[in-house]
């Protein structure tokens, strides 16, 4: 097969849809670093495991909500903060609506424009996803509260949507923190999350933005019925089910004009002390989080979706579920929000020799209130804190989804 590189040097002037047309060859001669159990099946739709499907398919961007809240989380993100440097609206509008249309293309697998054929000019689309399918991509963005202030636009932030206060435990780092904008974009596949993310930042450097702070994380599980395993080796989103279950009470704004529709992310980079975790019991590893690692059932019950009971107690009086464990403290608060956490492992932490590995935890909620209550109810409490640190955090609102047409932010930037 033709190299990708190979491809795009002696053929300089492909046509937009061109990443469509060479999918199927791509993937039948697939080596796409999509692991030992992957089969290339014949079509160009879907990649077969040996136990599930993941399609390699599209994504719709348009739609009431955006998308990459509710979807199936895919296997890898790319979420990238931003810096405004610009507060003109009109070249924010400007800004905004050729992001529109960039995304709505390359969520559906396509390059941003055709490249052209003068070689005097640098090629209109970086290229490396050329080839490669969508992956089921979404590109998903929130602008912060000192967005709203840099436009002018203060007076239109609901109350709740203020930086997220400090909490107990907190060591965050400049580097990991703040920004005006972000764009959350997530992938079945590596390459295409970062290219998406690389061309609409490579519009907008030269006088809009800036770049503060990225991370990219992975996912694992063979199947997308299947809860993934965090670094701690514990299946992490059990409870996203019953959130999903009603996401108009737990998770999309529906009465703040410009938010309607949308949702709150809340960003966390968390860094995981993994040689202190690999050190500990795997008893003291189950009661930190209340429920059980190999199957992920809550203590005292027996399957993973069994539901959280922190009454029931043992023959001696004291609780199955330890009062200080991860599950009861956050169960017990009773609110719910969606967890789109991804895995990250950044090489060795300079200042400890130590593995510098952990959780970008992503989560969506109708307030940011929803947080702030579980991360307060953790505090100084949470069993978990002897293993993580806190690093990094920002605070998004994420918009409604866009309709054909219009575009992103429309109602703040016009409204
Ligand atoms: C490295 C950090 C973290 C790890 C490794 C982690 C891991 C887990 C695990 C394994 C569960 C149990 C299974 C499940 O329902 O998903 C869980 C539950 C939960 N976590 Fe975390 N978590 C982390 C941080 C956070 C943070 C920062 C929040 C929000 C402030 C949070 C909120 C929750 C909630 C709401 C539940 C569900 C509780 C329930 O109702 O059963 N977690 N987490």
């Amino acid at each position: 097969m033709t190299s990708k590189r190979q491809t795009n040097a002696v053929d300089n002037c492909l046509s937009l849809s061109r990443r469509r047309l060479l999918k199927g060859a791509a993937i039948g001669g697939s080596s796409l670093f999509l692991g030992k159990a992957l089969a290339a099946t014949s079509t160009d739709q879907e990649i077969t495991t040996t136990t599930n499907t993941y399609a390699a398919g599209q994504i719709p961007f348009y739609g009431k909500h955006q998308a990459g809240i509710t979807t199936p989380a895919q296997r890898n993100a790319y979420l990238i903060v931003l810096k405004l440097d610009n507060s003109d609206r009109q070249a924010v509008i400007k800004l905004f609506k050729e992001w529109t249309r960039q995304a709505a293309l390359l969520t559906q697998g396509q390059n941003i424009d055709s490249y052209s054929t003068n070689k005097f000019l640098p090629p209109t689309d970086t290229g490396e996803a050329d080839n490669l399918n969508a992956y089921n991509l979404t590109l998903t963005f929130g602008v912060s509260p000192s967005f709203l202030e840099k436009l002018g636009l203060q007076d239109k932030a609901p109350k709740e949507f203020k930086p997220l206060p400090h909490f107990p435990r907190d060591q965050l780092q400049a580097q990991y923190t703040g920004g005006d904008l972000c764009i959350q974009s997530c992938a079945d596949d590596p390459q295409v999350a970062f290219h998406a993310v690389r061309q609409l930042i490579r519009y907008a450097r030269t006088s809009m933005v800036s770049m503060l702070w990225s991370q990219s994380g992975f996912n694992a599980q063979d199947s997308k019925d299947e809860t993934p395993r965090n670094l701690f080796a514990f299946k992490d989103g059990t409870a996203n089910k019953l959130t999903l279950s009603t996401p108009e009470e737990y998770i999309w704004v529906d009465n703040q004009d410009w938010m309607k529709n949308g949702s709150y992310m809340a960003v966390r980079r968390i860094q995981m002390h993994l040689e202190t975790w690999d050190r500990t019991s795997s008893g003291e590893q189950d009661n930190t989080f209340g429920r059980h690692k190999k199957h992920g059932q809550p203590m005292g019950q027996k399957n993973e979706f069994d539901k959280v009971d922190s009454s029931l107690t043992k023959e001696n009086g004291e609780p199955v579920m330890p009062v200080d464990s991860h599950t009861h403290l956050a169960h017990n608060t009773g609110v719910q929000l969606l967890r789109r956490s991804y895995s990250y492992a950044d090489g060795i932490d300079p200042r400890t020799s130590q593995y510098d590995a952990g959780l970008l935890f992503i989560s969506f909620q109708k307030s940011p209130q929803q947080f702030i209550t579980v991360q307060n109810a953790f505090g100084n409490v949470d069993k978990m804190n002897e293993y993580i640190t806190h690093v990094g955090s920002g605070l998004f609102a994420c918009f409604g989804g866009v309709k054909e047409g219009e575009y992103l932010g429309q109602a703040l930037l016009e409204g």
